[in-house]
């Protein structure tokens, strides 16, 4: 443990990458499995049937994670998203956000695609969790189905959301990932149906996660254009930041009735405010979304080392970092053998 007089912290808590890029932020993964199978992210070719998830025993155990949360913490991370694959498809998640929770000072939060919400919601809140922001793709049972590839109806995840309203994990924020020719005619029925709701859509650019979805820029429906369109129809305008680094550009209603944000990995990349550090279920750690390759440490979980030497370790992978996949995104970097999302969360 550590020495009150001589907290670890104190010599750890400012480190910055190569960049000057501190951490901030932690993604943790529970799961690489998920109830759904999204064109974008687990296409049904590569994640059907004979697809190999990992076994039980290979997940970091819930002690084991929230170790890791209380020792990054010394590090400077503020905010922690649980994420997956579905993280509400891991049994028992409201015993790891209590664990979490119980870590002062921390914005604690989770994404998911809402199937199981309307179940969970007021058990995560009462373990914790402060706010939820929920994947959805489109309003139209068809389109969404076609998306989720598991014919999930619209309505469940409507109810999720309402759900989640009444435990009051809020705000609520909606994910919509747009992809050209699939579900761009859903982009202005779901602006219209959260305008005046409270919760906050984010549209997201389609991004060549992983190696699996077969991604191309022609299928890209730039934040520019969606902003375009709403604009058109309700005026908006431009909203600070809430904080250094955040991923969603903020666009408000003139009149009032809202917010919406726009997430431009591909077209306004925001790799230089990256404070991100993403933790697989399995226990390595990735410094960036688009990594081909992460840092081990199950083995020093599981081997016996202290609290301080994992530090050293989280130390020393965070000041060589020096990734921003997005800014130098090309053709070619598009092919990698990266990470699937589906592996390291969102
Ligand atoms: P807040 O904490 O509410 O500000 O949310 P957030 O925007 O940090 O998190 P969220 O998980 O909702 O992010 C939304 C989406 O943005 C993700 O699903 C990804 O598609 C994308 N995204 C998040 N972080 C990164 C990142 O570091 N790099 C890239 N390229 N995309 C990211
Ligand atoms: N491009 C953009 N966002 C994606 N997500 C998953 N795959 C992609 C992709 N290829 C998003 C989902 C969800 C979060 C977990 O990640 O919409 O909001
Ligand atoms: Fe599952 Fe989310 Fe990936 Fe869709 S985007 S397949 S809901 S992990
Ligand atoms: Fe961060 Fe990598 Fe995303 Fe850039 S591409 S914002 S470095 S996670």
């Amino acid at each position: 443990m550590n020495d009150p007089l001589f907290p670890a912290a104190a010599s750890h808590a400012q480190v910055t990458d190569r960049l000057g890029r501190p951490l901030r932020d932690l993604r943790i993964s529970v799961t690489d499995r998920c109830n759904f199978r999204c064109v974008y992210c687990m296409p049904k070719a590569v994640f059907g049937k004979d697809y190999q998830f990992l076994e039980h025993k290979e997940l970091l155990k819930f002690e084991e994670i929230a170790r890791l949360a209380r020792i990054f913490t010394r590090h400077g991370i503020e905010k922690i998203r649980l994420t997956g694959g579905e993280p509400l498809v891991r049994r028992n998640l409201e015993r790891l956000v209590e664990m979490l929770a119980a870590i002062r000072g921390l914005d604690l939060t989770l994404t998911t695609n809402g199937s199981l919400l309307a179940k969970k919601a007021q058990a995560l809140k009462s373990a914790g969790l402060k706010r939820i922001t929920v994947s959805l793709d489109s309003l139209d049972d068809a389109v969404f189905m076609r998306m989720n590839d598991v014919d999930f109806p619209v309505a469940r995840v409507l109810e999720g959301i309402d759900a989640a309203a009444a435990a009051g994990l809020t705000p609520i924020k909606i994910n919509m990932v747009v992809k050209r020719g699939v579900n761009d005619a859903s982009i202005l029925p779901m602006a219209r149906h959260f305008r005046g709701s409270g919760h906050i859509l984010r549209f997201i650019e389609y991004m060549d996660v992983g190696h699996t979805n077969g991604w191309r820029m022609d299928d890209v429906v730039t934040a520019r254009q969606i902003v375009a369109m709403i604009d058109a129809e309700a005026p908006l305008e431009q909203a600070a930041p809430n904080y250094r680094g955040e991923v969603a550009a903020r666009w408000r209603y003139r009149d009032g009735s809202g917010e919406i944000g726009v997430i431009a990995s591909v077209t306004q990349a925001f790799c230089r405010d990256c404070t991100r550090a993403r933790l697989s279920t399995e226990g390595r750690l990735y410094t960036c979304l688009f990594a081909t390759a992460g840092h081990e440490l199950k083995p020093l979980l599981r081997g016996g080392a202290s609290d301080d030497d994992i530090s050293h370790a989280l130390d020393a992978v965070w000041r060589q970092r020096g990734d921003r996949y997005s800014e130098i995104r090309t053709a070619a970097t598009a092919g990698l053998q990266k990470i699937e999302m589906s592996y390291i969360g969102g």
